[in-house]
This record gives structure tokens, sequence and C-alpha cells, in this order.
């Protein structure tokens, strides 16, 4: 018996650059996992329309996610790569899905709590895509029956949305969707800010300082690492303790998830160094890995025709699967 290999699904939102946090945190471990699963890998453009921003063009950030996608060693032969607008069963499962959703488990979205508190008067100027958002990853996800989502820790909660949502539906109607399972590695899964390593690095950060974008330059991610926040223990000591030492933790982990050895061999080999020392041997490192991947991001990004090929063939394969969940939950609803 040939068993078929699970289906696996990861997006990433196109809006503005990219930082080594969601380099780490999600799409560090896509090209390893194309051998392994169906893979599914989403440039989620819809998501990106939550934030308006005249500065930002959405068209330039697609085709350069896609690029890093590639360049990350997504496989587009191997793995199916696409953007979420080119597959409009999305935005036609998110409406299904909102009606099976409730207002209070939205208000409860960690993510939803943070991004409207930015803006004071938020009923008034907080638009509705936002509250939604998790329902259209839901609708991703669900989509294309998914066993598995390799995300951020950040959207843990987000997958648990999506498993009460299609549960919710399969107890009404019978087993319509699959129910997916995050996978978060122990380390790396939040990347912290530099100079706040309590709070997570975030592309919208307004300090420049706290993020390290995988387009900076080699002599800026330098000066980065190398401002980043340790601690002020009298001994330097390279060890991992969130609570304690959440600069010197952040590092190792940023360290770990680039050499890929794990963060208590890292802990062991670095013994006795000074935390000048360390930030030198991280940055080092760091910016070899950049530089790569840089230059292989720029060899795809210059070739738009091939981009959008990638895209609309990826679209194409997506549609044959999204058209198959549609028509199923549609046939259920009594929609004819
Ligand atoms: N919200 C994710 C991010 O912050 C992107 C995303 C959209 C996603 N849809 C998804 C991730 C479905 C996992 C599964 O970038």
């Amino acid at each position: 018996m040939i068993l078929s290999k699970s289906i696996l699904f990861s997006a990433v939102q196109p809006s503005g650059k990219l930082t080594i946090g969601n380099y780490i945190g999600t799409m560090r471990h896509w090209s390893k996992m194309q051998n392994d699963y169906h893979c599914l890998y989403c440039v989620a453009d819809l998501h990106s329309l939550t934030i308006q921003d005249k500065n930002f063009s959405l068209r330039e950030s697609i085709l350069d996610t896609i690029s890093f996608y590639l360049a990350c060693g997504v496989d587009p032969n191997k793995s199916i790569i696409f953007i979420q607008s080119h597959v409009p069963q999305h935005s036609q499962l998110n409406w299904i899905l909102n009606c099976f959703s409730q207002f209070s488990e939205l208000l409860r979205m960690t993510q939803f709590k943070i991004k409207k508190t930015i803006k004071n008067n938020y009923i008034k100027n907080t638009n509705v895509g936002l509250f939604n958002y998790p329902i259209l990853m839901a609708s991703d996800i669900l989509l294309y029956q998914t066993n598995f989502v390799p995300v951020g820790r950040d959207q843990k909660q987000h997958i648990e949305l999506t498993r009460n949502i299609a549960n919710r539906i399969n107890a009404l109607y019978g087993n319509i969707f699959t129910l997916p399972v995050p996978l978060i590695s122990k380390y790396g899964s939040k990347i912290m800010s530099l100079l706040e390593p309590r709070k997570k690095m975030s592309k919208s950060d307004i300090n420049k300082k706290n993020v390290i974008f995988l387009l900076d330059d080699i002599p800026s991610v330098v000066l980065k690492i190398k401002n980043a926040v340790t601690d002020s223990e009298k001994l330097s000591r390279i060890c991992f303790d969130l609570e304690k030492k959440p600069g010197i933790s952040n590092l190792l982990e940023i360290f770990s998830s680039i050499t890929n050895k794990e963060v208590h061999i890292l802990s062991e080999e670095l013994k006795g160094i000074t935390y000048s020392e360390f930030k030198s041997i991280v940055s080092d490192h760091l910016s070899k890995f950049l530089l790569q991947l840089q230059k292989s991001y720029f060899k795809y990004r210059c070739n738009e025709s091939y981009l959008k090929k990638v895209a609309y063939e990826g679209a194409f394969k997506a549609q044959l699967k999204a058209k198959q969940t549609l028509n199923k939950i549609n046939l259920k609803l009594g929609l004819v």
C-alpha cells in the first residue's frame, strides 16, 4: 500500500520587508519539509490589505516575497508556491467560515488586541479586515485539508481558532475538514527585538535598530548586533535563560538557527567568552548567511517573468485542490 504524504501549508504576509524573524520562525524549515510532505507555500496578499500604507507597494512586496521563497530553497517542482488572491476559493470559504465564527472568540485573539491598541479609538479606526484576519487564515488552511502548519509561536492561537471552527462545522455536517496541527520548533519560533528582547521583532517597528531585515546591508547588521541589549551580570555568561537573560537567549536562538547547531551545544562551546566576542561571532555567521541569501534572492528578483510563471502555475495546481473542498462544503450547506 502506498501511503500518501501529509499536507503542509504555510504562508507569509507580504507587507514590507521580511526580517530574520520571518526566516528563522517559518521559512527556514520549508525546504527540508518539501521531501516529506505535499507542501503549499502561499503569499498571503489579501491579509496585507488590512494594513493601509500609501508608501508601500503591495505589488513589489508580493514579488519580493516569492523571490525569498525561492531563495530559501523552495522548489516549485516539489512544492506549490502561489499567491492567495489568485485562488478565489480563499475568499469564498472565508465568507462561509465567517458565518461559523463567533464575535467573542475573535475578540480574544492576542494579535488583534495588540494591533488594535496601536490606534486609540479602535472601534472607529480599526478596519474589519483586521478583526477577521484569523478567519481568512483558517480558510487558507482548511481549503487544502491541511495536516500541518509550520508557524511562529505567535500564530499558535490562530491555528487553535482554525481547529475550533473546523470542529464546529464537522460536528454539524460530518467530516468535512481535516484538523490542522501547528508545527512550532522549540527554539527560534519567536525572535525578539534587539534592544527590547522581551518584545517580538517586528517589521513594522519604528526603531529599525530593533530589527534585522533580510535585505539589510552587512555593515548595518554588524552594528545592530553590536548594539543589541545583553544583561548586566558581572561575568559574561552565555546561556539560555529567557527569564533572566532574554537578550543573550535571543542571540543564541538566532545563532543556533543559522548554524543548525543545538542551543545547549552552543552554550557549552561558548563558555567563558565575553559578550562582545560572542556578538562578533554571531554577526560573522549571520553576515555570511545573509550575503548568500541576498545573492540568491537578487538572482530571482530580477526575473519577474519567471516569478509570475511560478505563481500562475502554482495557482493552477492549488485551485484543483481548493475547488474540491469548496464543492464539498457548498453541497453540505445546500448551496445549489
Ligand atoms: N499570519 C501569517 C503571518 O503573520 C501569514 C499567514 C496567512 C498564515 N495565512 C496563513 C500562516 C495560514 C500560516 C497559515 O505572516
